[in-house]
Parts: structure tokens; C-alpha cells; sequence
């Protein structure tokens, strides 16, 4: 297996998706690693203001870190593993701002939560582990979406490079 920075700076590792069957838009690019592990970075839009954001729970633990922007996020919790199958929204019991630099972690099957970026797009890079997968799943109807084509997946990659530095990608990555 390449190191993380070898595996990182290689374009041809990199899968993407254009994320687009709830608001917010997402474009995302990862990488597979050991264990089902997954390194996700994503270029997050704003949303129009008649859009309401998407509240999903996660079928997987992972921790977040913003590089650029902002976004509000709503979170909630199910009372229950029943409710969670039958996918009752939970009410909303805590709303942030994140900005640069913020970092979380969601690693309890019953959370929910929404993401809406404020004016601009949100870049951040997201590590997901298969610790736990969760029954409940909104994957299929993620990895359903459009696959970005290689010369998409480069570019945002070297968006990202750009922006923040391929080091600074690297070392903000830290495992669950
Ligand atoms: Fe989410």
C-alpha cells in the first residue's frame, strides 16, 4: 500500500461523484483505503433559499474537517434504533455555525444532521471508517448518482491542492 501522501497526490486513486439527489450539492472525490476506510474530500454548494437541506442519519462513524467556508448544521437524534428504521425525523436539538478550521465527529448511528453552506461553497475533507454500518443507508441512492469523469476528478483534486496544499490535505486527515 502507497503511503497517504503518495496515494493522495496520484489523480488516478481517486473516484468521484456528483452528488445531486438533495440539497446541498455536493461534488465529492475519495479514495479507498485499508478496512473499508474511505478518505472523502468535498466541494459543498450553497442552496437556493426555497430549498430545504437534507436530514439524514449516516450508516457509517466520521469525522469531519472544514478547510474553507461555512455551513449551518442542524443536528438531531432518534430515542430509538425503531424510529431510526422507520426513518422518523428526529427534532432538531442543536444548530452550529462551522466555519474553517472546524472539525466534528459523527459517530452514533441515531444522529441526524444538515449541512447548508453560507455564500459559498464548502471545502472539506471527511474520513469514514466502517467501524459500524448501520442497517440504515442512504448510500445506494448516493452511489447511484453521476460518476465525475477523470479530468473532473483532477480538477477538483487540484482545486483542492491549490487551495490548501497537498500537506495540509495530508496531515488534517486523522483517522477515527
Ligand atoms: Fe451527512
Amino acid at each position: 500500500m502507497e503511503t497517504l501522501l503518495t496515494q493522495l497526490n496520484n489523480p488516478g486513486n481517486w473516484n468521484g461523484l456528483a452528488i445531486r439527489y438533495e440539497w446541498p450539492h455536493v461534488d465529492r472525490i475519495w479514495i479507498n483505503r485499508p478496512h473499508g476506510e474511505k478518505i472523502c474530500l468535498h466541494k459543498i454548494y450553497p442552496i437556493p433559499d426555497d430549498a430545504t437541506p437534507y436530514y439524514h442519519p449516516h450508516p457509517w462513524p466520521f469525522r469531519v474537517r472544514l478547510f474553507s467556508g461555512e455551513y449551518y448544521m442542524n443536528v438531531g437524534r432518534c430515542l430509538s434504533e425503531l424510529e431510526l428504521e422507520q426513518m422518523i425525523e428526529p427534532p432538531v436539538c442543536a444548530r452550529f455555525r462551522l466555519t474553517a478550521g472546524s472539525c466534528y465527529e459523527m459517530n452514533d448511528p441515531l444522529v441526524w444532521h444538515t449541512v447548508e453552506p453560507i455564500i459559498e461553497p464548502v471545502y472539506s475533507v471527511i474520513h469514514i471508517t466502517q467501524r459500524w454500518k448501520h442497517r440504515v443507508s442512504n448510500c445506494d441512492k448516493c452511489e447511484s448518482q453521476k460518476r465525475l469523469s477523470s479530468q473532473q476528478v483532477s480538477e477538483l483534486l487540484a482545486e483542492f491542492v491549490d487551495k490548501f496544499g497537498i500537506d495540509t490535505l495530508s496531515n488534517n486527515i486523522i483517522p477515527l
